[in-house]
C-alpha cells in the first residue's frame, strides 16, 4: 500500500512543536503539502520538514489533488471553518480541539462530511495515550467480569499547572501578525461571558472527552449540577454519564508539573490514571489499580506501549483508520456530544448567576 498523501494547514505551535514533527516521524504518510497565511513563516517551515509544496492558505491547498487528507491546527474557532472547507472538498480531515464553540457550526461541519463521505477525527490525544488506554481496557474488562463490582462513582480532576514541560516556543517565528478573525458569538450567550466560556471549554473539553470514553457513555450525559467561582472556571460540574455520577473539578494551580487524574471507583476498588505534562514526550499517564476485599492489593501495571507519546499515537491512529477505513475513536460525530456538553454547562452556570 502507498503512503498517505497528508497536508498541513498552519504552521503554529501545535504544528511545530507536535504534529509535523510527529507526522514526519510516522512512515505510513509522506507529508506533501503545507498551507500557512503568513507567508515568511511557511517558507521557514516548509523548507525545515522539507515539504514539496506551499500554498497561501487552505483554499489552495484544498484543490491540490494529490492530497488525500489534511492535518489543521489553527484558532480555536477558525479552524472548524478550515476543517469543513476541506471535507466539503472531499479531504479527510484531523483537526484539533475544538471542533466548533457552538452546536449549529459543529453541525454545519458534519454536514460538510456527510455531503463528501470525506471523514473528520478531532483532537483528542488523551483517548490514544497507552496508560489510559490500559485504564479502559482494564475496566472494560472489570466491567465484563464483575470482579471488583459495579461502578458507583467517577471524577476527573483537572488543576493544570505547566502543560509544555518547559518548552514554549514554536521551532520557527517570524514578525508577521497572526491573521485577524473575530470569533462568532454563540446566540445564547451574553458576549461579556465569551471569553471565560471559551476559557473553560478550550481546557476542560479533553477531560470530559475522557471520562466519556473511559466509561464508554458515548452520547448517554446529561449535566446535573454547575457550582463555579465567578471567575466561571473553578468549581465543579456533577453529570450522570452512562448511569455512573461523575464530577468534573476544574481549578488553576501554579504546579511545575500537571495537575490530572481520573478515577473510577467500583464497589470493591479503583482504577486511577495521572495525566503527564501534556508536551512531554514518551511518557503515558500513570496507572495504579486497588483490589478491595479478602486480600487486598495496589498494582501500577505498565502499557506495552512504555515509552509513547500519546500526540504521536494519535495521529498513528489517524493514518491507519484513513487507510483501512475503519473509524476513528474520536469522530467529529462523537465529539459533537462534548460541544453539546459546553453549551449545558455554560447555560447552567449563567442560569445560576441570573445571567440568562
Ligand atoms: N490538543 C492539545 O493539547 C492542544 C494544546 C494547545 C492548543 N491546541 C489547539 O490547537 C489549535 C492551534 O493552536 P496553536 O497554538 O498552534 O495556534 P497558532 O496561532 O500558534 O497557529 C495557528 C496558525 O494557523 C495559521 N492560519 C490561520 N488561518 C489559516 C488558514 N486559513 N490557512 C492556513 N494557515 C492559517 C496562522 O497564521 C497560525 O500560524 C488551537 O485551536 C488550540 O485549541 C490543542
Amino acid at each position: 500500500m502507498s503512503r498517505l498523501r497528508v497536508g498541513y494547514v498552519g504552521c503554529g505551535f501545535m504544528a511545530q512543536r507536535v504534529h509535523l514533527p510527529n507526522l514526519a516521524a510516522i512512515p505510513d504518510c509522506e507529508l506533501v503539502a503545507l498551507a500557512e497565511v503568513r507567508p515568511l513563516l511557511g517558507r521557514k517551515v516548509q523548507e525545515r520538514y522539507r515539504i514539496p509544496r506551499l500554498y497561501p492558505s487552505h483554499v489552495e491547498l484544498a484543490a491540490d489533488p494529490e492530497v488525500e487528507a489534511v492535518c489543521v491546527s489553527a484558532a480555536f474557532h477558525v479552524q472548524g471553518e478550515i476543517a469543513k472547507d476541506l471535507l466539503l472538498a472531499g479531504k479527510h480531515v484531523f483537526m484539533e480541539k475544538p471542533m466548533a464553540i457552538s452546536i449549529p457550526q459543529a453541525e454545519a461541519i458534519l454536514a460538510a462530511s456527510r455531503q463528501t463521505g470525506a471523514r473528520l477525527m478531532v483532537g483528542y490525544m488523551k483517548r490514544y495515550d497507552a496508560g489510559n488506554e490500559l485504564f479502559r481496557s482494564t475496566l472494560d474488562g472489570f466491567r465484563a467480569s464483575g470482579e471488583l463490582g459495579e461502578i458507583v462513582y467517577a471524577r476527573n480532576h483537572g488543576f493544570c499547572g505547566d502543560w509544555t514541560a518547559g518548552i514554549d516556543t514554536p521551532v520557527e517565528t517570524t514578525d508577521e501578525p497572526a491573521p485577524a478573525s473575530p470569533a462568532p458569538i454563540p446566540s445564547w450567550l451574553p458576549p461579556e461571558f465569551f471569553k471565560d466560556y471559551v476559557g473553560y471549554l478550550q481546557q476542560y473539553t479533553h477531560n470530559i472527552n475522557l471520562l466519556r470514553w473511559f466509561l464508554d457513555a458515548g452520547d448517554r450525559v446529561q449535566v446535573k449540577h454547575v457550582d463555579f467561582d465567578s471567575d466561571g472556571y473553578t468549581g465543579i460540574v456533577v453529570f450522570d454519564m452512562n448511569g455512573t455520577r461523575a464530577v468534573l473539578e476544574s481549578g488553576r494551580l501554579s504546579y511545575y508539573r500537571w495537575d490530572e487524574h481520573t478515577q473510577v471507583y467500583l464497589r470493591h476498588g479503583w482504577l486511577r490514571t495521572w495525566a503527564p505534562p501534556l508536551l512531554l514526550r514518551n511518557a503515558p499517564a500513570e496507572v495504579e489499580i486497588y483490589r478491595g476485599g479478602e486480600t487486598q492489593t495496589f498494582t501500577t501495571p505498565l502499557p506495552k506501549d512504555r515509552w509513547s507519546w500519546s500526540y504521536k499515537r494519535e495521529l498513528e491512529h489517524f493514518v491507519r483508520q484513513v487507510r483501512s477505513g475503519e473509524p476513528f475513536r474520536t469522530s467529529g460525530e462523537d465529539t459533537l456530544t462534548d460541544v453539546r456538553l459546553f453549551e449545558d454547562i455554560y447555560r447552567a452556570y449563567l442560569r445560576n448567576r441570573d445571567a440568562i
